[in-house]
């Protein structure tokens, strides 16, 4: 097994998010917010949310489905099954045991893991479980997938447009175009109070905004150091921004990773890295006395380091920024949503080359690692790869919401948050076939989803998946 398990990583991914979206122009104005604070300010252009007929259980096993449909993996070869989320539907169940309704179909209950959560990181917690599954003892040769689901959304108020919704899926195997760099990594914990969800009533987090993107900062630059670190111990020589060819960030809302990014080259030169240019360090000289806590909130330094970024920001990170962008801040889906929108985007030009990814969960939860890329065979290869997320398509496809109707959508949603014995609406117009749909919750808490096939009209072929099976009805 062990000449097998070379190159570990992703094999194949897909995402879904909702065709419901609105757009950030309009809902600024909406909310009376000043012209351009949501689209300059925070430099978003929309954001998908789910309608009462879809949650994160509906995403995942629409992602889930079509990803094993488009790649032709049998349901049987998956071992392990992974989920990340902070979108708590129930305190026990798993969203894992919701999804093994598409595997026991096929014969298949012998499937290792359940869910992760700490905020936006669970996803990653989730990836490092199944890599480091197929790279242990206990690997039985069969592949991990890993699902990324989250519907992130706020009360009224600034937050609220820093929300999104959408499931990520991510095959893990052996001799993946998307490998892991394993040895690679610089995680950082620690305990602290910036959006949290104690209010176990009610899905909107409590959040203090200004806190979570300071803890954001210092997270990232001590992962950072330590990723540095263990580079420079195993290669012998010094890593920079410059040996990264892109850098995938977990996106809250584009501005902090514009942020995120300048940080980076400033970190370079605080290591005096070999790389920083004579004219970056000219200008970075007068802040090099600040303490850690005083340059967080200096805005001389922030405005002096974005300056500097800019050129590499649009090589290294814009490529990243069109999921985030365009569906909003999907928690644990969010930074492999930036990760997909780079293969997506550039995946005739990435063989060779590495990919550095930030994941950031609060609480906090933090890791720094790195992916190296190889062209790969078909299916699993980068070509297929951006074929299957076919972004530009889903993203034209959908359906652009009045911030009227939105908040209406909100509003319904709250009720519905936590709440038995309701159906769900039968227009189902909106989703586009393949898509599973919450049918109703009955008096138990139970929860019924069915799949839209095509004949909505005639009503007959929907799939439900009711008491653990998938029926035709
Ligand atoms: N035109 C252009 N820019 C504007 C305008 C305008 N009319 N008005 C404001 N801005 C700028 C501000 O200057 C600011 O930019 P800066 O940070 O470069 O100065 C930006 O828009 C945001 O304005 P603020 O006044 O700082 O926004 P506010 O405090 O109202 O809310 C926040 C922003 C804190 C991010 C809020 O949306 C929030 O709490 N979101 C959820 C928390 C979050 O996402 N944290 C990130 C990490 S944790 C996580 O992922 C959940």
């Amino acid at each position: 097994m062990e000449s097998q398990r070379q190159n570990v990583g992703i094999l194949a991914m897909d995402i879904y998010f909702p065709p419901t979206c609105v757009q950030q122009e309009a809902l600024e104005a909406f909310d009376g917010a000043s012209k351009g604070k949501y689209t300059i300010g925070l430099g978003q252009d929309c954001m998908a949310f789910c309608t009462e007929l879809e949650d994160v259980i509906s995403m995942s096993l629409t992602v889930v489905t079509s990803l094993l449909q488009k790649y032709g993996v049998d349901p049987k070869q998956i071992g392990r099954l992974e989920v990340g989320s902070e979108t708590v539907i129930d305190k026990s169940k798993s969203i894992k045991t919701w999804l093994m309704h598409i595997f026991e179909e096929y014969g298949n209950s012998d499937i290792e893991g359940v869910d992760s959560t700490n905020a936006c990181y669970g996803g990653t917690a989730a990836l490092f479980n199944c890599v480091n599954w197929v790279e242990s003892s206990s690997w039985d040769g069969r592949y991990g997938l890993v699902v990324c689901t989250d519907s992130a959304v706020y009360a009224e108020g600034p937050a609220r447009p820093t929300g999104g919704a959408a499931a990520i899926a991510m095959l893990i195997g052996p001799n993946a175009p998307l490998a892991f760099e394993s040895k690679l990594r610089g995680t950082h914990m620690s305990h602290v109070y910036d959006f949290y969800k104690p209010n176990l009533a009610s899905e909107y987090p409590v959040v203090d905004g200004k806190l979570s993107q300071t803890c954001y900062l210092m997270a990232l630059d001590s992962c950072y150091k330590r990723f540095c670190a263990k580079y420079e111990k195993l290669e012998g020589k010094q890593f920079s921004i410059l040996d990264a060819d892109y850098v995938a960030f977990h996106s809250p809302y584009n501005k902090l990773v514009q942020k995120s990014f300048a940080r980076l080259l400033f970190n370079d030169f605080l290591r005096d890295a070999s790389s920083v240019e004579e004219n970056a360090k000219e200008k970075f000289a007068p802040f090099a006395s600040l303490s850690s806590d005083e340059s967080y909130q200096n805005r001389d330094l922030e405005k002096v380091s974005q300056q500097l970024a800019k050129q590499l920001y649009d090589i290294k990170i814009q490529p990243s920024t069109l999921l985030p962008k365009q569906v909003g801040n999907m928690y644990t889906a969010s930074i492999y949503a930036a990760f997909a929108s780079i293969i997506y985007n550039k995946h005739k030009s990435l063989d060779g080359q590495r990919i550095l990814m930030f994941s950031y969960g609060s609480g906090l939860a933090s890791s720094l690692f790195s992916l190296k890329l190889h062209m790969g065979e078909h299916p699993f290869s980068l070509s297929n790869i951006a074929d299957v997320l076919n972004i530009s398509e889903k993203l034209e496809s959908r359906h652009v919401f009045s911030p009227e109707k939105f908040v209406e959508n909100m509003v319904l949603m709250e009720h519905r948050y936590g709440a038995k014995g309701f159906v769900t609406s039968k227009d189902r117009s909106l989703l586009s076939n393949g898509t599973f749909y919450l049918t109703e919750v009955d008096s138990m808490y139970r929860r019924f989803y069915a799949k839209k096939s095509g004949s909505e009209d005639a009503g007959e072929t929907d799939v439900s998946c009711e008491n653990g099976k998938l029926n035709a009805h």
